[in-house]
């Protein structure tokens, strides 16, 4: 006490106030952040804060001095505080006016994800399923995995038939293949029930086939129609029926006979060559794709063996059928004008994705 006797009382006290208030408002200024602006606060305000010392004094004035030194401390704090409130609604302002400087076009379209495409060989099945299921036909399908039985023995080829190596497959544990063709669902489909039976069966196959125009997996198509007297001709208005209504109407179809031991008579299915259009476009001679024939072949036919019917106890003299298989890279092909079967593959997206 008694040394603050001998200081010049109140006026001292109110001149440090007034400077510490003005020092905090130079300082302020220079802060950025809520952060600092809070930390300075605290240095002049806090317990421990610049304005804590000249405080305690104002206790120790006498009573006539402290009014005037206590309406500075108030008038000190009170700038301080403002300071503060001020600089943080700056510092608000500023971030709000850059937020709105940015120049943000609404109207601009969103950046899109590119959308997967369906495979050119699902989209041909599901067309092709489609035109079936207007002809009251059902899908069915069967496993990759078949017993030799199913895939060969109960379609007329004993073990030792030499048509077996036409269709070489691949062995599997326990006696099983891969299927070779999808003829073992007409099987399967007999077995599970009676007469009449009008089914397709799409699904992949596999021979031990591997160049340019053949790969070991391939997709086909099987088509089996049971009822009484089914005739060839029906099965001729069948397949006329579906290749136009997939490919158009112009396009030219021809059913040469062959040989399947499932089937009796067999045909062989082509269909022109989009290429060269049967030779009529480029002389059929320099045609890659259907190597001059003006033909691609896209699948066989016939009518069902007795010996078919048969294996599955169904009368051979009571119903009879006609079944066919197609592949369905060749039907893509065809459609889509694709010369390389490889390309349905090798899943380059620059080749899908032009099947939208
Ligand atoms: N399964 C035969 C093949 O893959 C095609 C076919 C099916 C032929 C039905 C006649 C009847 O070569």
């Amino acid at each position: 006490m008694g040394s603050a006797e001998t200081k010049p009382i109140g006026a001292d006290l109110i001149a440090e106030l007034d400077r510490l208030a003005a020092e905090f408002g130079a300082e302020i200024g220079g802060l950025a952040t809520e952060q600092d602006i809070r930390a300075a606060q605290a240095r002049y305000l806090g317990k421990k804060g610049k304005l804590a010392e000249p405080m305690k004094m104002l206790g120790r004035l006498p009573a006539e001095a402290r009014p005037a030194v206590g309406e500075a401390a108030n008038r000190a704090k009170n700038a301080i505080e403002s300071a503060v409130t001020a600089r943080l609604a700056a510092l608000d302002e500023a971030e709000l006016a850059e937020d709105l400087g940015r120049v943000v076009d609404v109207t601009l379209p969103g950046r899109g994800r590119p959308l997967g495409t369906l495979h050119p060989l699902t989209l041909v099945r599901r067309e092709i399923e489609q035109i079936f299921l207007g002809l009251g036909f059902e899908v069915r399908t069967g496993p990759w995995i078949e017993t030799e039985w199913n895939n060969f023995d109960a379609l007329n080829t004993p073990p030792d038939h030499p048509a077996r190596d036409m269709q070489d497959t691949f062995f599997v544990e326990g006696g099983r293949i891969l299927r070779s063709h999808t003829s073992p669902v007409q099987i399967r489909t007999m077995l599970a029930g009676p007469p009449p039976v009008r089914i397709i069966a799409p699904g992949n196959v596999f021979r031990r086939d591997d160049d340019a125009t053949h790969t070991p997996m391939f997709p086909q198509m099987e088509g089996l129609l049971v009822d009484k007297q089914v005739s060839f001709a029906e099965l001729k208005g069948t397949l006329l029926h579906f290749v136009h209504r997939f490919f158009g109407p112009g396009l030219g179809v021809r059913l040469r006979p062959s040989y399947f031991p499932f089937t009796e008579p067999s045909a062989e299915v082509d269909a022109a060559c989009y290429l060269c259009d049967g030779g009529r476009k480029v002389t059929a001679r320099t045609c890659r794709l259907c190597k001059g024939s003006g033909w691609i072949e896209i699948g066989g036919a016939g009518m069902v063996h007795p010996n078919v019917f048969r294996a599955v106890g169904y009368d051979p003299q009571a119903v009879s059928g006609f079944a066919f298989g197609v592949g369905l890279s060749r039907m893509a092909m065809l459609k889509y004008g694709v010369d390389d079967l490889r390309s349905f593959y090798e899943h380059d997206v620059r080749f899908l994705a032009q099947f939208r």
